[in-house]
């Protein structure tokens, strides 16, 4: 029988990150398949995980260097500095949010270090991959934290209240942009009590918006993305749209009280869909949760966990949203990684062997060379 493979699941080293790649349960997990899991000390500290619980789960729970010394498979939920899996074993498989556009140099570090990367990001979006995406499992939880944040910020109440001393009117709630996280941010909205509206440019979010409740704003003049959109994303829109879609949004925008943006563009800046004279249309006390405000920003002069105040309308955004859920986050983001791995578990070699599909898309270094193709040229 080949010998065990070794995991060994760092503790975070980025400013406000609070999620762990690893939990009691997905141990448990792994160690079923054969592993050895090795956690670092204080790992899951900050999703309220001890690490008596991960000894409990069948975990070694050390220092760095006894942690990752001879690893075989290395979990983050960032990618971490190369220099800090230098006594895991040549070829080591490192699985984590790697943010390859952003990061390039510390991708080519990887590669120089004979690391194989594998990109949870860059997870294809078929059926059979759904239960290993991070991104989605990730952007289901910011959608619903970006309301609960704006409502705690709101002077105001969401639902409709009928008291003795008079009624208080419901919050409208605008979400621009409907991908997995504006779909749970109109969720949340509603079941808060809220009127809700929403837009997006893929065409089929039409329903979707619909389907939860909520009043559809489209641009009707130009068209927008038929369908989908290509493996389900937003590419940059045309000029064209864009004013268009700026005149709808500042004739709906001046009537609401909360507005949520999600929008995304892989491997972009985000789209630019709020700006300063549409905030000053809107009414004091609203408040804009900036869901994209790592990415660049949705809305003009949004700063990242900060509450900025801009004629009168409050506008905020975290860096990390999902880093405020850290205890589901991590729950989410640790079966990402077991249901991904899992699913190519090899029972004789006691490892790990991707698929050409999915190990394409995700893997970015390997042998010693950045070999993913959306990082070529
Ligand atoms: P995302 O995070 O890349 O973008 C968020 C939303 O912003 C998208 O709906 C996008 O169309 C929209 N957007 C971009 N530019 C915009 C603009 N200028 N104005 C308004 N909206 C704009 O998208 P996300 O959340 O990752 O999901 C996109 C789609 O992928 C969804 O339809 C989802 O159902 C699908 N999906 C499929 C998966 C699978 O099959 N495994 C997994 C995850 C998502």
């Amino acid at each position: 029988m080949a010998a065990s493979v070794r995991i060994a699941v760092l503790k975070e080293r980025a400013d406000g990150e609070s999620r762990v790649s690893a939990t009691p349960e997905t141990v448990k997990k792994f160690i079923a398949l054969g592993a050895v899991v090795a956690v670092e000390t204080g790992a899951g500290a900050d999703a309220s995980i001890s690490d008596e619980a991960y000894r409990e789960a069948g975990a070694e729970v050390g220092a760095l260097d006894p942690v990752v010394k001879d690893a075989d498979i290395v979990f983050g939920v960032q990618g971490p500095e190369p220099a800090l899996l230098a006594g895991a074993k040549p070829g080591v498989l490192l699985a984590a949010v790697l943010d390859p556009f952003g990061q390039r140099p510390r991708i080519d570090a990887y590669a120089a270090a004979g690391i194989e990367a594998l990109a949870m990001e860059f997870m294809p979006r078929i059926t059979r991959a759904q239960s290993m995406d991070v991104l989605s499992s990730q952007s289901n939880l910011a959608g619903y934290k970006a309301v609960i944040a704006a409502a705690d910020t709101y002077g105001r109440a969401f639902p409709m209240m009928m008291t003795a001393a008079g009624t208080i009117t419901a919050a409208r709630c605008f979400v621009m942009g409907v991908g997995v996280a504006g779909l749970q941010a109109i969720a949340t909205a509603r079941r808060l009590g809220a009127q809700v509206s929403a837009t997006d440019v893929r065409s089929a979010t039409r329903e979707q918006i619909q389907s939860l409740g909520a009043k559809p704003i489209f641009v009707e003049s130009v068209a927008g993305i038929e369908g989908e959109g290509a493996g389900g994303y937003a590419t940059e829109m045309s000029e064209e749209y864009q004013k268009a879609q700026a005149e709808l949004v500042s004739s709906h925008i001046a009537k609401q009280d909360i507005v949520i943006t999600t929008a995304l563009i892989p491997g972009r800046a985000a789209p630019r869909l709020i700006s300063d004279a549409q905030i000053a249309s809107m009414k004091p006390g609203s408040v804009i949760f900036d869901l994209a405000v790592a990415q660049g920003g949705n809305v003009e002069g949004s700063v990242a966990d900060q509450v900025v105040e801009r004629h009168g309308v409050k506008i905020m955004g975290y860096s990390n949203t999902p880093a405020h859920l850290a205890a589901d986050a991590s729950a989410l983001f640790s079966r990402n990684l077991y249901n991904f791995l899992s699913a190519f578990w090899d029972k004789e070699q006691g490892r790990p062997i991707l698929d050409e599909e999915i190990g394409d898309a995700v893997r970015l270094t390997k042998d010693g060379k950045v070999v993913n193709q959306r990082l070529s040229g």
